[in-house]
């Protein structure tokens, strides 16, 4: 028995969605463990463009799909999104939601939008979607999980109790609006109906699919650069997208060999606030940012375009304990006579050994560049023939000397079957 674990090694968007959506065709559930509608994951099939925020990607193949107890529900947006899949004829029975995940309500929304707003200049650029301040409740043993929506008289009592703590503390502190609670119970309950049938056991889910021997694809959200202890903080999101977390997210121990797969961009890109030491002049971002559609997939928000990272891929690859690493977006470079590849960054005149840990070394920090040669659009075509073109051969090198880890596959395009297998690991 084996799981592979899909994991961004930038700052997310990495096409995590199509890598999960390609993989899961082999797996037999596959997991969210972390965050929530933060993420905008997308496939393209065809001229369907599908983009998930909470539900995996494998639900697309009609996979068992698992909604993990790391995860933070947004009942409007999964119910919007079930709705969504079922109209487009993709079926949603085998969605499963953990009882331990952590509801998050509107109210979160409104938490996330007034601590932007107080943080001003300092504000981390979040997408606003409740995240950040779901997480609190959770770490404050104050949330409402799951499993409270299956008994409306527990539901009752931790809304009572919530909505009590949250008028008089919350409510006057971030100039929120108070909560009513009992619209918020009505409300609730409501929407509880819709999913109420796919809560399930943690413990009993998992020990299934353990005895079972299930092969478990776990999909990351957010990538690494994000992750609340080792990203770029403060400038990262509530949760840890990193591999280990997926088990510590899911509640399905490691009872198995796991192959931890790391996504990254032939380039890099950030949305939201924070730093980015590779980010391209305005001309060369403007090019690859419309040719790369870097949009936001869940705020539609531009993203800041940058040149290969390789310093904080080797971190990132480190702290993954990533064994194979898939490059996506090989396309949009076409045409680029000589890309920039960052290999380390310079700090008061000195190489750094390690990824900084601190924001303010970080923001001084200078990337220190190595230029290679590009490839055409022609090349692209030959590598959707399976013909790898110098260039690329070298790229995909350079990326396995610095990250010590072995590149399998490479995409380029967004469609399923847009990538090609390098090597088995
Ligand atoms: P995720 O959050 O990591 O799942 O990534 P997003 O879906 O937010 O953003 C990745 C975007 O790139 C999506 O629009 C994908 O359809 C697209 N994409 C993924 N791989 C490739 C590729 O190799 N080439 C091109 N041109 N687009 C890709
Ligand atoms: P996927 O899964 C890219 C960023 C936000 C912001 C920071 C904190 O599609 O790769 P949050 O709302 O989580 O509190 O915001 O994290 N962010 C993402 N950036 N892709 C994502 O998800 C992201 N999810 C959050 O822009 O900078
Ligand atoms: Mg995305």
């Amino acid at each position: 028995m084996k799981a592979d674990i899909v994991v961004g090694l930038q700052w997310g968007d990495e096409g995590k969605g199509k890598i999960v959506d390609y993989l899961s065709k082999n797996a037999e559930c596959v997991v969210r463990y972390q965050g929530g509608a933060n993420a905008g994951h997308t496939i393209i099939l065809g001229t369907k463009k599908i983009v998930l925020h909470l539900i995996p990607s494998g639900i697309v193949r009609g996979k068992l799909s698992l909604i993990g107890n790391g995860v933070v529900v947004d009942l409007d947006e999964l119910i919007e999104e079930i709705d969504h899949l079922e109209e487009m004829g993709i079926s949603t029975d085998k969605l499963r939601i953990s009882s331990r995940a952590h509801i998050l309500f509107d109210f979160h929304k409104e938490l996330d939008k007034a601590s932007e707003a107080a943080k001003g200049k300092l504000s981390i650029g979040t997408t606003k979607s409740g995240i950040g301040p779901c997480y609190v409740d959770k770490y404050d043993r104050a949330g409402i999980r799951a499993g409270d929506l299956l008994d409306e008289n527990i539901l009752r009592e931790k809304i009572k109790n919530y909505v009590s703590f949250f008028n008089t503390t919350k409510a006057p502190v971030y100039h929120v609006k108070k909560i009513d609670e009992k619209i918020l119970l009505k409300a609730t309950l409501e929407k509880a109906k819709k999913i109420k049938n796919r809560i399930v056991n943690t413990h009993e889910f998992a020990e299934k699919l353990i005895r079972e021997r299930k092969r478990i694809l776990f999909e990351g959200a957010q990538a690494a650069m994000l992750d609340i202890d080792f990203g770029t903080y403060p400038y990262v999101t509530s949760s840890h997208p990193i591999s280990l977390y997926s088990f510590a997210g899911s509640g399905i121990p490691p009872f198995f060999d796991f192959n931890v797969i790391g996504i990254t961009k032939a380039y890099a890109t950030r949305v939201g606030n924070g730093p980015f030491p590779t980010k391209m002049d305005d001309k060369t971002e403007n090019l690859i940012r419309e040719r790369g559609g870097e949009y936001g997939a869940t705020t539609g928000r531009s993203r800041d375009c940058g040149w290969l990272d390789l310093f904080a891929l080797r971190y990132s690859a480190f702290l993954n304990r990533t064994n194979e690493i898939i490059i996506t977006k090989l396309d949009i470079l076409a045409g680029v006579k000589t890309l920039k590849v960052c290999t380390g960054y310079s700090y008061r005149g000195k190489l750094l050994k390690g990824y900084p840990d601190s924001i303010k070394v970080l923001c001084e920090a200078k990337p220190v560049y190595r230029e290679i040669c590009g490839w055409t659009e022609k090349d692209i075509t030959e590598l959707k023939k399976n013909k790898i073109c110098r260039s690329i051969r070298n790229f995909i090198l350079l990326i396995e000397k610095e990250t010590d880890t072995k590149v399998t596959y490479v995409a380029a395009g967004p469609e399923r079957n847009d990538i090609l297998k390098l090597r088995k690991i």
